[in-house]
């Protein structure tokens, strides 16, 4: 594994946002596996921003999405397909038709999740996945469990994973306790992986994910085994590295 230290979450951004736009440049019809939650909020900026000055283009790009929350409208402003919208689909050049996110109201679960793997097969993979990572080391929406669960599933989220995603809720009884996400083997299979964590919360967890016990406890922990993976952090979440 690759890790970078940046000096903040502004070096962060722009470093993260380096690489995936050099991951466009080599290769326009890129399958990129994208992320929400605050962490890759500067990064989408950045990456709108090389956008507009002309560097960068997604109109081949498709993209899947790690997650989805379960039961919410696509219109709605929680939704992460609002969010993907808001912070990255509305700035950028991309085909709608070729925007993945798990659709949250599905009536056939099964059916949903297994379309999703065979969208993700037939694009030929995910080339770059980016991924945060939540204090409890959950990775899309994979929360610790005794097993990986290998492919897109319908998640029972844990209660350290709603009051964490609170802040964005009016309140906490708002914030859905089911969510669609990529299992591990899906997360795994990308050719490459971006994970990025800042802030001192996140501290703990980074050195657990990077250097502790290969366990679905913390589910990030399998990530030591990817062939590929960059992690980018800041200085704060290098606490203990
Ligand atoms: C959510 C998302 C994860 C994300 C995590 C961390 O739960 N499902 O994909 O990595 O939050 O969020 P943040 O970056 O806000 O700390």
């Amino acid at each position: 594994m690759k890790v970078i230290i940046a000096r903040d979450y502004k070096e962060l951004s722009k470093k993260a946002s380096s690489i995936l736009a050099s991951q466009l440049i080599l290769k326009p019809e890129s399958v990129l596996g994208l992320a929400t939650g605050s962490t890759p909020i500067g990064t989408y900026e950045e990456l709108i921003k090389l956008h507009k000055q002309g560097v960068i283009s997604f109109s081949s790009v498709t993209t899947f999405n790690l997650d989805e929350y379960y039961g919410l409208d696509s219109n709605n402003p929680n939704s992460y397909s609002y969010f993907m919208r808001d912070k990255l689909f509305n700035h950028i050049d991309i085909d709608n038709n070729r925007v993945h996110i798990p659709n949250g109201l599905t009536k056939d679960i099964q059916k949903e999740c297994q379309a999703y793997e065979k969208k993700i097969i037939g694009k030929g993979g995910i080339d770059i996945q980016l991924l945060g990572i939540g204090r409890n080391g959950h990775i899309g929406f994979n929360e610790p469990d005794i097993k990986f669960e290998a492919i897109t599933h319908l998640v029972n989220l844990d209660t350290d994973t709603i009051y964490a995603n609170a802040r964005f809720f009016k309140d906490v009884k708002g914030v859905p306790k089911k969510a669609i996400s990529m299992g591990i083997k899906t997360i795994m299979n990308s050719k490459k992986i971006l994970l990025l964590a800042s802030g001192e919360e996140k501290a703990q967890i980074v050195y657990d994910t990077l250097y502790g016990k290969i366990t679905p406890e913390t589910p990030a922990s399998v990530l030591q085994l990817h062939p590929n993976l960059i992690v980018i952090v800041d200085k704060q979440a290098a606490k203990y590295l």
